[in-house]
């Protein structure tokens, strides 16, 4: 076992948790990977171990099924966990709520229970800057009040957050930080793992370099009539490398017992706004490609702007985001070229 500890990465397979346990791995954590593979593959932990140059411990499990995952707890020691595993796509959460809410929450639930059975101290749960909604003050800092979700996708972020500060409250030896993401985009530098959504891309950046590489015809933009500078969208775009960085700063302040408090919440962020065109724009540049792209009528329940004040975290967590936008788009290119070449 690393002298460091071992942390269990549920939904391990997926974009965030592969670059999330290439991190860990790097910095000196052993990792137990777990998915389902509902929303990935094989591959991406073949993609995990070719950067590693060695063998991860996975199992493919799903988070739902209690009896499962119990085995997990029984077969592996770690004293923390990351947990990615749930659905993410806005929409289809509002067609389809039951699913939304069966999914993340019961996994979730099964996850904190067998935490405080098995006494193993220390939850990581990855939230989202969707819980800040249409926000009064921008940038966001993690006072600024939440907003009252206009997803269940949504909904089901703010119900966990709420669940771990009050398992935080109650149970002696038990810890948690929640991650509020703000746009995770791009793909490791060696183009072996990176985002691979099923069907028509819902995220911009996956529609971006899949229309770059013909498979889409055009991009829509959705709105440029927005009280915003060229009047579209204004995100904190995160490159996912640095993200996964965020997550292992985060491990090591709960394992080094750093905590100021039992629960705490950072956003995880650049702290600068981007527009939906510069994003294009950036990303024709950087790359030398062309992106068709047309604009449409705005998405119902997207925000004009939201990005992320990141003191808190550049203090506490001592992390920072490091990487250059148009490196970062660059990768997710490559890993779109990468994905025809197999
Ligand atoms: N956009 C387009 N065309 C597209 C896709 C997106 O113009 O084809 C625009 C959206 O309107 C938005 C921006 O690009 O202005 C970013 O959209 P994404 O769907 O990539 O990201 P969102 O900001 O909507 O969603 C992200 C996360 C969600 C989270 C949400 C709210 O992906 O998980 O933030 O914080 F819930």
């Amino acid at each position: 076992m690393s002298k460091k500890g071992t942390v269990l990465v549920s939904g391990g397979a997926g974009f965030i948790g592969t670059h999330t346990t290439v991190a860990l791995v790097e910095a000196g954590y052993d990792v137990v990977m777990i998915d389902n593979f509902s929303n990935s593959g094989p591959s991406a932990v073949e993609g995990v171990e070719k950067i590693l140059g060695r063998k991860v411990t996975f199992e493919e499990v799903d988070t739902c099924d209690e009896k499962a995952l119990r085995g997990v707890f029984e077969r592996h020691q770690f004293d923390t966990v990351i947990h990615f595993a749930a659905y993410k796509a806005v929409g289809e959460s509002v067609a389809d709520p039951l699913k939304y809410y069966r999914n993340n929450l019961v996994s979730y639930m099964n996850i904190l229970k067998l935490m405080k059975e098995f006494k193993r101290p220390n939850v990581l749960f990855s939230s989202s800057a969707t819980v800040y909604g249409d926000a009064e003050t921008l940038p966001v800092t993690e006072q600024t009040p939440r907003q009252e979700a206009t997803s269940p996708y949504g909904n089901t972020k703010q119900i966990a957050e709420d669940i771990l500060r009050d398992c935080c409250k109650a149970y002696p030896g038990f810890y948690g930080i929640a991650l509020r993401y703000f746009n995770p985009i791009g793909a490791h530098p060696s183009a072996l793992i990176g985002e691979l959504p099923r069907g028509v891309p819902n995220n911009l950046v996956p529609f971006i370099t899949q229309t770059a590489a013909g498979i889409r015809e055009c991009l829509s933009i959705f709105g440029n009539d927005y009280n915003t500078p060229d009047g579209t969208c204004l995100r904190d775009y995160i490159d996912i490398v640095d993200l996964a960085k965020a997550h292992v700063a985060a491990v090591d302040r709960m394992v080094s017992g750093k905590m100021e408090t039992k629960y705490e919440i950072f956003n995880v962020g650049t702290g600068k706004p981007v527009s939906v065109l510069e994003l294009v724009t950036r990303f024709e540049k950087a790359n030398g490609v062309k992106v068709p792209h047309k604009i449409v009528g705005r998405r119902a329940g997207d925000v004009p702007a939201v990005w992320a004040d990141t003191t808190l975290a550049n203090e506490k967590l001592g992390w920072k985001a490091e990487r250059d936008l148009d490196d970062t788009l660059r990768a997710a290119w490559a890993w779109e070229q990468n994905l025809h070449k197999k």
